[in-house]
Protein backbone atom coordinates (compact mmCIF):
# COMPACT_ATOMS: atom_id res chain seq x y z
CA UNK A 1 0.00 0.00 0.00
CA UNK A 2 2.69 2.44 0.79
CA UNK A 3 5.64 1.57 -1.51
CA UNK A 4 5.12 3.43 -4.31
CA UNK A 5 4.80 6.62 -1.91
CA UNK A 6 6.97 9.32 -1.75
CA UNK A 7 7.99 11.69 1.16
CA UNK A 8 6.35 15.34 0.70
CA UNK A 9 8.66 18.37 1.60
CA UNK A 10 8.31 19.97 4.79
CA UNK A 11 5.59 21.74 5.87
CA UNK A 12 6.98 25.87 5.05
CA UNK A 13 6.24 26.81 8.54
CA UNK A 14 6.62 24.14 10.83
CA UNK A 15 9.21 23.09 8.91
CA UNK A 16 11.34 26.28 10.38
CA UNK A 17 11.00 24.41 13.83
CA UNK A 18 13.15 21.74 13.23
CA UNK A 19 15.40 23.42 11.33
CA UNK A 20 16.01 25.59 13.78
CA UNK A 21 16.18 23.00 16.59
CA UNK A 22 18.50 21.26 14.39
CA UNK A 23 20.75 24.30 13.63
CA UNK A 24 24.16 24.27 16.08
CA UNK A 25 25.05 27.69 15.38
CA UNK A 26 24.76 29.58 18.94
CA UNK A 27 23.57 32.59 17.67
CA UNK A 28 20.69 31.05 15.47
CA UNK A 29 17.46 33.15 15.68
CA UNK A 30 13.92 31.35 15.29
CA UNK A 31 11.77 33.99 13.80
CA UNK A 32 9.24 31.25 11.98
CA UNK A 33 6.56 29.53 13.29
CA UNK A 34 3.70 32.08 15.53
CA UNK A 35 4.76 31.25 18.70
CA UNK A 36 5.30 34.26 21.82
CA UNK A 37 8.82 34.42 23.29
CA UNK A 38 9.41 36.13 25.87
CA UNK A 39 12.88 37.87 26.71
CA UNK A 40 14.88 34.84 27.37
CA UNK A 41 13.44 33.15 24.45
CA UNK A 42 10.92 31.03 26.27
CA UNK A 43 7.20 30.68 25.68
CA UNK A 44 6.02 30.30 29.14
CA UNK A 45 2.69 28.98 30.92
CA UNK A 46 0.61 32.36 31.69
CA UNK A 47 0.10 32.07 35.01
CA UNK A 48 -3.63 32.66 35.06
CA UNK A 49 -3.16 29.31 32.83
CA UNK A 50 -0.75 27.12 35.73
CA UNK A 51 -3.30 28.73 38.39
CA UNK A 52 -6.60 27.27 36.68
CA UNK A 53 -4.80 24.30 35.74
CA UNK A 54 -3.76 23.44 39.54
CA UNK A 55 -7.88 23.83 40.06
CA UNK A 56 -8.52 21.47 37.58
CA UNK A 57 -5.81 19.16 39.30
CA UNK A 58 -7.70 19.30 42.77
CA UNK A 59 -11.32 19.56 41.42
CA UNK A 60 -11.89 17.99 38.72
CA UNK A 61 -13.99 14.46 39.26
CA UNK A 62 -14.64 13.03 36.20
CA UNK A 63 -12.90 12.48 32.23
CA UNK A 64 -16.20 10.96 30.86
CA UNK A 65 -17.12 12.51 27.37
CA UNK A 66 -18.41 15.85 27.37
CA UNK A 67 -20.31 16.06 23.89
CA UNK A 68 -19.16 17.20 20.08
CA UNK A 69 -20.19 20.45 20.95
CA UNK A 70 -17.62 20.74 23.72
CA UNK A 71 -18.26 22.23 27.25
CA UNK A 72 -20.95 24.53 27.71
CA UNK A 73 -19.35 26.51 29.74
CA UNK A 74 -16.34 27.00 27.82
CA UNK A 75 -18.67 28.22 24.28
CA UNK A 76 -20.81 30.60 26.80
CA UNK A 77 -17.61 32.29 28.15
CA UNK A 78 -15.71 32.20 24.54
CA UNK A 79 -18.84 33.83 22.35
CA UNK A 80 -18.80 36.96 24.93
CA UNK A 81 -15.13 37.29 25.11
CA UNK A 82 -15.37 37.36 20.67
CA UNK A 83 -18.30 39.25 20.27
CA UNK A 84 -18.82 40.96 23.86
CA UNK A 85 -21.26 40.28 26.34
CA UNK A 86 -24.16 42.59 24.88
CA UNK A 87 -23.76 41.50 21.52
CA UNK A 88 -23.66 37.74 22.66
CA UNK A 89 -26.86 38.71 24.96
CA UNK A 90 -28.65 40.30 21.58
CA UNK A 91 -27.79 37.58 19.06
CA UNK A 92 -29.68 34.96 21.43
CA UNK A 93 -30.45 31.83 19.95
CA UNK A 94 -29.35 32.84 16.66
CA UNK A 95 -25.72 32.09 17.66
CA UNK A 96 -24.33 28.84 18.49
CA UNK A 97 -20.74 28.44 19.43
CA UNK A 98 -18.53 24.83 19.04
CA UNK A 99 -15.38 24.14 21.38
CA UNK A 100 -12.72 22.76 18.52
CA UNK A 101 -9.73 21.33 18.25
CA UNK A 102 -7.43 24.58 18.00
CA UNK A 103 -8.17 27.13 15.50
CA UNK A 104 -7.38 24.78 12.77
CA UNK A 105 -9.91 22.46 14.16
CA UNK A 106 -11.97 25.12 13.94
CA UNK A 107 -11.45 26.08 10.08
CA UNK A 108 -11.74 22.57 9.13
CA UNK A 109 -15.26 22.05 11.05
CA UNK A 110 -16.29 25.16 9.41
CA UNK A 111 -15.18 24.57 6.00
CA UNK A 112 -16.23 20.52 6.11
CA UNK A 113 -20.05 21.90 7.57
CA UNK A 114 -20.38 24.30 4.72
CA UNK A 115 -19.51 21.71 2.01
CA UNK A 116 -21.73 19.56 3.12
CA UNK A 117 -24.68 22.01 3.37
CA UNK A 118 -23.33 23.79 0.03
CA UNK A 119 -20.74 22.02 -1.65
CA UNK A 120 -18.18 23.28 -3.57
CA UNK A 121 -19.12 26.66 -2.02
CA UNK A 122 -16.64 29.67 -3.43
CA UNK A 123 -14.16 30.83 -0.26
CA UNK A 124 -12.09 34.39 -1.23
CA UNK A 125 -8.85 34.53 1.05
CA UNK A 126 -6.92 37.09 0.81
CA UNK A 127 -3.54 37.64 -1.36
CA UNK A 128 -1.83 36.77 1.17
CA UNK A 129 -3.10 34.88 3.15
CA UNK A 130 -1.99 32.41 6.44
CA UNK A 131 -0.10 29.15 4.21
CA UNK A 132 -2.26 26.90 6.00
CA UNK A 133 -5.76 28.49 5.17
CA UNK A 134 -5.67 26.78 1.31
CA UNK A 135 -5.17 23.10 2.62
CA UNK A 136 -7.58 23.72 5.54
CA UNK A 137 -10.58 24.72 3.80
CA UNK A 138 -9.12 23.59 0.47
CA UNK A 139 -9.00 20.04 1.17
CA UNK A 140 -12.10 20.21 2.57
CA UNK A 141 -13.54 20.58 -1.22
CA UNK A 142 -14.26 24.40 -0.75
CA UNK A 143 -13.41 26.18 -4.01
CA UNK A 144 -10.70 29.03 -2.83
CA UNK A 145 -9.91 32.15 -4.63
CA UNK A 146 -8.10 35.40 -3.89
CA UNK A 147 -8.97 38.49 -3.52
CA UNK A 148 -5.79 41.58 -3.36
CA UNK A 149 -5.01 42.71 0.45
CA UNK A 150 -0.98 43.62 0.68
CA UNK A 151 0.55 45.72 -0.88
CA UNK A 152 4.68 44.96 -0.61
CA UNK A 153 5.49 47.84 -2.73
CA UNK A 154 4.28 50.71 -0.49
CA UNK A 155 3.31 48.02 2.32
CA UNK A 156 -0.40 49.00 2.41
CA UNK A 157 -3.54 47.26 2.03
CA UNK A 158 -4.89 47.51 -1.69
CA UNK A 159 -8.00 48.41 -0.16
CA UNK A 160 -9.48 49.75 -3.32
CA UNK A 161 -8.98 46.25 -5.40
CA UNK A 162 -10.28 44.21 -2.18
CA UNK A 163 -13.55 45.98 -2.48
CA UNK A 164 -13.58 45.98 -6.54
CA UNK A 165 -12.87 42.00 -5.83
CA UNK A 166 -15.56 41.26 -2.94
CA UNK A 167 -17.99 43.39 -5.00
CA UNK A 168 -18.39 40.64 -7.12
CA UNK A 169 -18.93 37.88 -4.75
CA UNK A 170 -22.51 37.31 -4.66
CA UNK A 171 -24.76 35.30 -1.80
CA UNK A 172 -23.91 31.95 -1.66
CA UNK A 173 -19.91 32.91 -1.45
CA UNK A 174 -17.95 32.92 1.37
CA UNK A 175 -14.96 35.68 1.99
CA UNK A 176 -12.33 34.59 4.59
CA UNK A 177 -11.57 37.92 6.68
CA UNK A 178 -8.45 38.22 9.59
CA UNK A 179 -10.51 39.22 12.67
CA UNK A 180 -7.06 41.19 13.45
CA UNK A 181 -2.94 41.10 13.25
CA UNK A 182 -3.20 39.61 9.63
CA UNK A 183 -1.20 36.61 9.13
CA UNK A 184 1.42 37.17 7.25
CA UNK A 185 1.66 40.86 6.92
CA UNK A 186 0.60 42.46 9.96
CA UNK A 187 -1.65 45.19 7.91
CA UNK A 188 -5.08 45.28 9.58
CA UNK A 189 -8.41 46.77 8.41
CA UNK A 190 -9.07 50.02 9.89
CA UNK A 191 -12.67 50.53 11.45
CA UNK A 192 -14.03 52.83 8.40
CA UNK A 193 -12.73 50.09 6.25
CA UNK A 194 -14.48 47.28 7.87
CA UNK A 195 -17.53 49.33 7.73
CA UNK A 196 -17.18 49.60 4.27
CA UNK A 197 -16.72 45.60 4.04
CA UNK A 198 -19.86 45.18 6.28
CA UNK A 199 -21.88 47.60 3.64
CA UNK A 200 -20.95 45.37 1.17
CA UNK A 201 -21.83 42.13 2.35
CA UNK A 202 -25.01 43.66 3.42
CA UNK A 203 -25.34 44.77 -0.46
CA UNK A 204 -24.14 41.74 -2.06
CA UNK A 205 -25.58 39.19 0.74
CA UNK A 206 -22.05 37.23 0.60
CA UNK A 207 -21.43 35.45 4.13
CA UNK A 208 -18.15 36.80 6.15
CA UNK A 209 -16.34 33.92 7.77
CA UNK A 210 -13.36 35.39 10.13
CA UNK A 211 -10.48 33.91 11.25
CA UNK A 212 -10.01 35.63 14.76
CA UNK A 213 -6.63 33.89 16.23
CA UNK A 214 -5.04 36.98 17.91
CA UNK A 215 -7.46 38.55 19.38
CA UNK A 216 -5.58 40.78 21.95
CA UNK A 217 -2.43 40.70 20.39
CA UNK A 218 -2.92 43.61 18.37
CA UNK A 219 -4.50 46.73 20.29
CA UNK A 220 -6.75 45.11 22.98
CA UNK A 221 -9.18 42.28 23.45
CA UNK A 222 -12.21 44.61 22.53
CA UNK A 223 -10.68 46.74 19.35
CA UNK A 224 -9.57 43.38 18.01
CA UNK A 225 -13.00 42.15 17.77
CA UNK A 226 -14.31 45.32 16.46
CA UNK A 227 -14.70 44.03 12.85
CA UNK A 228 -16.07 40.94 14.37
CA UNK A 229 -18.58 42.86 16.34
CA UNK A 230 -19.74 45.32 13.58
CA UNK A 231 -20.11 42.40 11.16
CA UNK A 232 -22.26 39.94 13.69
CA UNK A 233 -24.32 43.26 14.60
CA UNK A 234 -25.11 44.30 10.82
CA UNK A 235 -25.41 40.89 9.25
CA UNK A 236 -28.08 37.82 9.22
CA UNK A 237 -25.11 34.89 8.86
CA UNK A 238 -21.75 35.42 10.30
CA UNK A 239 -18.89 32.36 10.58
CA UNK A 240 -16.25 33.39 13.42
CA UNK A 241 -13.56 31.13 14.14
CA UNK A 242 -11.37 32.07 16.86
CA UNK A 243 -8.25 30.19 18.60
CA UNK A 244 -6.85 30.34 22.52
CA UNK A 245 -3.35 29.13 20.94
CA UNK A 246 -1.75 32.56 20.80
CA UNK A 247 -3.77 34.59 23.48
CA UNK A 248 -3.88 31.77 26.03
CA UNK A 249 -0.32 30.72 24.94
CA UNK A 250 -2.47 27.12 24.70
CA UNK A 251 -0.88 25.92 21.46
CA UNK A 252 -0.30 22.56 22.06
CA UNK A 253 -3.64 22.09 24.03
CA UNK A 254 -5.74 22.56 20.60
CA UNK A 255 -8.23 25.19 22.37
CA UNK A 256 -10.60 27.26 19.76
CA UNK A 257 -14.33 27.85 18.87
CA UNK A 258 -16.48 28.22 15.95
CA UNK A 259 -19.29 30.18 16.16
CA UNK A 260 -22.09 30.70 13.72
CA UNK A 261 -24.66 33.25 13.06
CA UNK A 262 -27.95 32.58 11.51
CA UNK A 263 -30.60 34.12 10.41
CA UNK A 264 -33.07 33.19 12.74
CA UNK A 265 -33.34 30.62 16.15
CA UNK A 266 -34.14 27.42 13.87
CA UNK A 267 -31.61 27.57 11.25
CA UNK A 268 -28.91 28.41 14.21
CA UNK A 269 -30.63 25.10 15.46
CA UNK A 270 -30.63 22.99 12.39
CA UNK A 271 -26.96 24.46 11.83
CA UNK A 272 -25.65 23.35 14.83
CA UNK A 273 -26.76 19.50 14.47
CA UNK A 274 -25.61 19.80 11.26
CA UNK A 275 -22.47 20.73 12.79
CA UNK A 276 -22.56 18.39 15.78
CA UNK A 277 -23.01 15.36 13.09
CA UNK A 278 -19.63 16.87 11.41
CA UNK A 279 -18.10 16.70 14.53
CA UNK A 280 -19.04 13.67 15.27
CA UNK A 281 -18.01 11.81 11.62
CA UNK A 282 -14.64 13.38 11.82
CA UNK A 283 -12.90 13.84 15.72
CA UNK A 284 -15.96 12.83 17.53
CA UNK A 285 -15.47 15.56 20.42
CA UNK A 286 -13.09 18.18 20.99
CA UNK A 287 -10.09 17.80 24.05
CA UNK A 288 -10.97 18.67 27.04
CA UNK A 289 -8.34 20.55 28.90
CA UNK A 290 -7.12 23.46 26.90
CA UNK A 291 -10.99 25.02 26.98
CA UNK A 292 -11.65 23.30 30.48
CA UNK A 293 -8.86 25.89 31.59
CA UNK A 294 -9.81 28.90 29.25
CA UNK A 295 -13.35 28.47 31.24
CA UNK A 296 -12.04 28.25 34.80
CA UNK A 297 -10.06 31.99 33.84
CA UNK A 298 -12.87 33.76 31.92
CA UNK A 299 -15.59 32.19 34.98
CA UNK A 300 -13.29 33.91 37.66
CA UNK A 301 -12.38 37.51 38.50
CA UNK A 302 -9.24 37.14 39.75
CA UNK A 303 -7.80 34.64 37.04
CA UNK A 304 -9.06 36.66 34.60
CA UNK A 305 -7.93 40.49 35.48
CA UNK A 306 -4.29 38.43 36.24
CA UNK A 307 -4.59 36.87 32.45
CA UNK A 308 -5.81 40.34 30.79
CA UNK A 309 -2.82 41.61 32.64
CA UNK A 310 -0.18 39.34 31.37
CA UNK A 311 -1.81 39.42 27.91
CA UNK A 312 -1.16 43.64 28.05
CA UNK A 313 2.61 42.61 28.92
CA UNK A 314 2.95 40.12 26.01
CA UNK A 315 1.08 42.55 23.27
CA UNK A 316 3.10 45.56 24.50
CA UNK A 317 6.07 43.66 24.53
CA UNK A 318 5.60 43.08 21.11
CA UNK A 319 4.59 46.55 20.11
CA UNK A 320 8.17 47.50 21.82
CA UNK A 321 9.88 45.17 19.48
CA UNK A 322 8.50 46.84 16.75
CA UNK A 323 9.92 50.09 17.43
CA UNK A 324 13.45 48.63 18.32
CA UNK A 325 13.42 46.60 15.45
CA UNK A 326 12.88 49.40 13.04
CA UNK A 327 15.34 51.37 14.94
CA UNK A 328 17.92 48.78 14.92
CA UNK A 329 17.52 48.72 11.26
CA UNK A 330 17.83 52.54 10.86
CA UNK A 331 20.93 52.26 12.67
CA UNK A 332 22.74 49.54 10.24
CA UNK A 333 21.94 52.30 7.61
CA UNK A 334 20.14 50.46 5.34
CA UNK A 335 18.78 51.97 2.72
CA UNK A 336 15.11 51.30 2.62
CA UNK A 337 12.34 52.73 5.04
CA UNK A 338 11.24 49.70 7.63
CA UNK A 339 8.92 52.11 9.79
CA UNK A 340 5.95 50.48 8.17
CA UNK A 341 6.60 47.84 10.75
CA UNK A 342 6.07 49.77 13.51
CA UNK A 343 2.20 50.78 12.00
CA UNK A 344 1.44 46.88 11.66
CA UNK A 345 -0.28 44.91 14.11
CA UNK A 346 0.46 41.26 16.04
CA UNK A 347 3.51 38.50 15.56
CA UNK A 348 4.15 38.79 12.16
CA UNK A 349 5.68 41.27 9.37
CA UNK A 350 7.36 40.56 6.13
CA UNK A 351 10.62 42.60 5.83
CA UNK A 352 10.22 42.56 2.31
CA UNK A 353 13.47 40.46 1.37
CA UNK A 354 13.42 38.50 -1.63
CA UNK A 355 13.47 34.71 -1.19
CA UNK A 356 17.21 34.90 -2.04
CA UNK A 357 17.78 37.10 0.67
CA UNK A 358 15.60 34.58 2.99
CA UNK A 359 17.99 32.06 2.36
CA UNK A 360 20.94 33.55 2.88
CA UNK A 361 19.61 34.37 6.38
CA UNK A 362 19.12 30.93 6.86
CA UNK A 363 21.76 29.72 5.25
CA UNK A 364 24.99 31.90 6.17
CA UNK A 365 23.59 33.61 9.80
CA UNK A 366 20.62 30.97 10.89
CA UNK A 367 18.24 33.62 11.25
CA UNK A 368 15.27 31.16 10.39
CA UNK A 369 12.24 32.53 8.83
CA UNK A 370 9.23 32.25 6.17
CA UNK A 371 10.09 32.39 2.08
CA UNK A 372 7.77 34.97 1.71
CA UNK A 373 10.04 36.82 4.45
CA UNK A 374 7.48 37.04 7.25
CA UNK A 375 8.94 36.97 11.04
CA UNK A 376 7.53 36.34 13.95
CA UNK A 377 8.69 39.55 15.69
CA UNK A 378 7.69 37.98 19.25
CA UNK A 379 11.14 36.29 17.97
CA UNK A 380 13.55 39.12 18.60
CA UNK A 381 15.41 40.49 22.26
CA UNK A 382 17.90 42.11 23.44
CA UNK A 383 20.27 39.94 22.66
CA UNK A 384 19.72 38.75 19.27
CA UNK A 385 18.35 42.46 18.05
CA UNK A 386 21.63 44.00 16.85
CA UNK A 387 22.63 40.48 14.98
CA UNK A 388 19.44 40.18 12.86
CA UNK A 389 19.57 43.63 12.10
CA UNK A 390 23.69 43.68 11.18
CA UNK A 391 22.99 40.34 9.01
CA UNK A 392 19.44 41.69 7.61
CA UNK A 393 21.58 44.96 6.30
CA UNK A 394 24.26 42.31 4.97
CA UNK A 395 21.88 40.30 2.88
CA UNK A 396 20.44 43.24 1.50
CA UNK A 397 23.50 44.59 0.41
CA UNK A 398 24.80 41.38 -0.98
C1 LIG B 1 1.96 30.58 12.19
O1 LIG B 1 1.43 31.12 11.23
O2 LIG B 1 3.19 30.51 12.31
C2 LIG B 1 1.11 30.00 13.29
O3 LIG B 1 -0.23 30.25 13.03
C3 LIG B 1 1.40 28.59 13.57
C4 LIG B 1 1.04 27.64 12.48
O4 LIG B 1 0.39 26.62 12.80
O5 LIG B 1 1.37 27.86 11.33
Amino acid sequence: MFDSLNPLPADPILGLMAAHRSDSNPRKIDLGVGVYKDEQGNTPVMRAVKSAEARLLADQTSKSYVSPAGLATFNALIASLVLGDELTKTLGDRRVTFQTPGGCGGLRLAAEFIQKVRPASKILVSDPTWANHVPLLGEAGLQIETYPYYDHKNHGIRFDAMIERLSKAAAGDLVLLHGCCHNPCGADLSNEQWQAVAELAQTNGFTPFIDLAYQGLGDGLAEDSYGVRLLAEKLPELIVVSSCSKNFGLYRERTGSLTVIAGSSEAARASASQIAATARAIYSMPPDHGASVVAEILADDTLNSDWELELTEVRERINGLRSALVTELDRQGIDRDFSFIEQEKGMFSFLGLSVDQVQTLINQYSIYLVDSSRINIAGINSSNIEYLAQSIAEAVKR
